[in-house]
């Protein structure tokens, strides 16, 4: 059996979809290898001395993990030779990051979240990288933070490596999802997940309970229909998960359907969310879009919303239609 390595899939996307310009293809490739180098790092933990507290914070207030900055390095390092890139931005960077004189530039932007899930990363469990591409606009050599702010409906790409008991990139150039997983042996990512698809109906529900008291009417209503169960108005009973890490989240809804939440909330009442819309919100909107699920921020698209800072937040609803559309529905009653 020929196996399709993730070369050999964006070379003939190049050729059948006309989707795919060579310096796209060839970005996405850089991208794959640099998530090849943190799935290394990830790999080792402790052996590496890797894990732990990097001792710095980020712009969104965070406390940055080793792992977090570790990530971001090697993503830099890997994509700002090749050419293809007019600048890139990343969750754990305040400002956008310019492409250094001595390359030359592209016409692409490359938007990154380094390492999703890093409170998890200490405890062993599933971590990833989300990455979105855009186009940058013409003309712009040196972009600033306003080049970088278009809605996620204008990505050309977007995907996610997950580090978990294998470790899969999951891609969409706007022509479907299609998952690889990371032969070790030969250092190549191979299509073993074609064509993924999210089930319209699930029974799979995640959301962080913790935070119940502090969310919004709608989202109180949705959840509580969903923990009434098979005698409640939704008729049936709900299964609930919580990894605290969204690309593993996303991955298992990719996988066997469900539906995610991250809802604005009254902790921080000047915040529409938690999650970031260009690193974690667009990406993965896309990819679910793009597997026949929903994404909303609970009134609209998330794909429509013009963004107006690099480091915007957004509230997150993604997964199996039915159940995006039906929590959309009570925030708009
Ligand atoms: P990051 O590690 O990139 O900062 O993102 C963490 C995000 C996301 O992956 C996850 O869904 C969510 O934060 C978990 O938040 P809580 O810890 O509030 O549950
Ligand atoms: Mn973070
Ligand atoms: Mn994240
Ligand atoms: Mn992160």
């Amino acid at each position: 059996m020929s196996r399709i390595t993730l070369s050999r899939f964006l070379i003939e996307q190049q050729r059948s979809a006309n989707l795919l310009p060579a310096e796209l293809r060839f970005l996405i490739e850089t991208v794959a290898r640099a998530c090849k180098a943190i799935s290394h790092a990830v790999n080792k933990g402790a052996l590496a001395g890797v894990l732990g507290e990097a001792g710095t914070g980020n712009i969104q207030g965070e406390a940055q993990k080793k792992l977090d900055v570790i990530a971001n390095d090697v993503l830099l390092e890997a994509n700002e030779w090749g050419g293809s890139l007019a600048g890139m931005a990343s969750e754990e960077m305040d400002l956008p990051y310019a492409i250094p004189g001595q390359y030359p530039k592209g016409a692409y932007l490359l938007l990154f979240d380094p390492l999703d899930g890093s409170s998890n990363i200490d405890v062993n469990i599933s971590v990833g990288t989300i990455f979105s591409v855009l186009r940058c606009p013409d003309g712009v050599t040196e972009p600033t933070e306003a080049d970088f702010l278009q809605p996620g409906s204008r990505q050309v790409a977007a995907g996610y490596t997950l580090y978990g008991p294998q470790t899969m990139l999951v891609l969409t150039v706007g022509n479907g999802v299609n998952g690889f997983t990371l032969d070790r042996e030969t250092g190549s990512f191979v299509l073993t997940h074609p064509g993924m698809r999210v089930p319209a109906e699930t029974r799979e529900f995640a959301i962080n309970m913790s935070n119940q008291r502090h969310w919004e009417a709608p989202v109180r209503r949705y959840i509580g229909e969903l923990l009434a169960g098979a005698t409640g108005p939704r008729g049936k009973d709900y299964n609930m998960r919580w990894v605290a890490s969204m690309v593993a989240e996303v991955h298992r809804i990719l996988t066997r359907g469900g539906v995610f939440m991250y809802p604005k909330d009254a902790r921080d009442p000047k915040k529409p969310g938690k999650l970031r819309l260009l690193y974690e919100g667009n990406p993965m909107a896309w990819l679910i879009e793009q597997a026949g699920g929903a994404a909303t921020n609970g009134r609209e698209r998330i794909l429509d919303i013009v963004p107006t800072e690099l480091h915007e937040r957004v509230a997150v609803f993604l997964g199996s239609k039915e159940e995006v559309e039906t929590v959309t529905r009570y925030h708009a009653e």
